[in-house]
């Protein structure tokens, strides 16, 4: 494996530093959630021991129920990171092809690249709504050597999501092809007002494995809770294998805590989706008052990726400027190997008070670079 490391990780605000950032709208999540002993709470008798290493059985059920999958289809992870890292490393050799959408979450792409199999990226493009280019991805299709196909939904940057008749179609081309197709779903729980209803992939196809967590829409990264669902059994073993291997189970105390927040799932939902969209309401106030920005708003998740479109523009002066004089920090297109005249705003993680701010804080800062 040869491992580097990614522009985003490298300037992540942790990174940069916090003393530095009063107006984060860089993150990707709703905001960090606390652990409220009014609705978690750990036994004082838990005992510190190794768990089951596909997961508690308890948390794989309630999950399952979720989608109408059964237990044995859930795999759970060290956040949707793991997950992802898993099915990579259990289906990809340095002789395979993956075709990959860009712009991406890092490890989406980087894994792979990591792996050293052949990376076909499928870019998205701002022209054409960041919509999946049918045409093209068939042409990057070789049988016997594409291995996977790997789509991110509600998207990340730009929150765009696929729908149900285009899963089928990709679900068409794997069978035609001969491949699997990872779905990295992991915003899917933060739906924006507009969000078309779309099914879980991995209840459409047992060449379908999707991945989530409760990282982004449950606001609880910290947890590093997630899990893959796929319906093939040969898969799941393949899998929990790779898992075996990498750190043999999750930890116990945030499994036991991941149920209670499965458990009580629809009561976090509706206690944070009206903040998103109020914050959500807010971006799109602010993006009809910046005629220097183009944007396609997003279907759901947590951010939008906008483009600058204001004539010799100074860019590096207006990311040094939006840091250093208004302490806001946006993630700049580089992030995603995308010019930096894009950047990602995360507008689900900020108050809405430091929302408003931090937008202001970017016109100002556009109109002096
Ligand atoms: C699309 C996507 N997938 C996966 C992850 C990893 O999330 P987790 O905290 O669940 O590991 C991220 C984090 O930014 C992401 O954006």
């Amino acid at each position: 494996m040869q491992y580097r490391r990614s522009a985003i990780e490298i300037e992540s605000p942790e990174q940069i530093g916090y003393d530095r950032i009063r107006y984060n709208l860089s993150e990707s999540s709703f905001s960090d959630q606390y652990l409220d002993l009014s609705k978690l709470s750990l036994p004082p008798q838990l005992s510190l021991s190794y768990t089951n290493h596909a997961g508690n059985p308890e948390l794989r059920q309630a999950i399952a129920d979720t989608y109408q999958l059964q237990p044995d289809h859930v795999l759970i992870s060290a956040g949707a990171a793991a997950a992802l890292f898993i099915v990579h490393t259990a289906l990809l050799s340095a002789n395979d092809a993956i075709v990959v959408v860009s712009p991406n979450y890092t490890t989406n792409i980087e894994t792979p690249r990591a792996i050293g199999c052949r990376v076909h990226t499928l870019r998205l493009d701002f022209q054409r709504q960041w919509s999946l280019d049918f045409d093209r991805l068939e042409t990057l299709l070789r049988r016997d050597r594409t291995k996977l196909i790997s789509l991110t939904t509600p998207h990340n940057p730009s929150g765009k999501m696929l729908s149900t008749a285009e899963l089928y179609a990709i679900s068409r081309l794997a069978d035609q092809y001969g491949c699997y197709v990872l779905v990295d779903e992991t915003y899917r729980d933060l739906r924006l007002p507009n969000a078309p209803d779309v099914a879980l992939a991995a209840t459409l196809s047992d060449r379908f494995i999707s991945v989530s967590s409760l990282s982004k829409a449950y606001g609880m990264p910290g947890l590093r809770i997630g899990w893959l669902l796929c319906q093939n059994t040969a898969l799941n073993e393949l899998f929990l294998a790779a898992k075996e291997h990498i750190f043999v189970c999750n930890s116990i105390i945030n499994e036991t805590l991941a149920l209670q927040v499965w458990q009580q799932r629809a009561l976090f939902l509706a206690q944070m989706m009206p903040q998103v969209n109020m914050r959500y309401a807010a971006l799109c106030q602010w993006l009809h008052s910046v005629p220097d920005i183009k944007v396609v708003l997003p279907d759901g998740g947590a951010v939008c990726f906008v483009h600058i479109e204001k004539q010799n523009i100074d860019i590096d002066d207006f990311y040094r400027q939006l840091l250093d004089i208004y302490q806001t920090y946006v993630g700049r297109g580089a992030w995603f190997e995308m010019p930096d005249t894009y950047f990602r705003i995360g507008f689900a993680y900020p108050s809405i008070t430091e929302l408003e701010i931090g937008l202001a804080n970017i016109k100002a800062a556009l109109e002096l670079a």
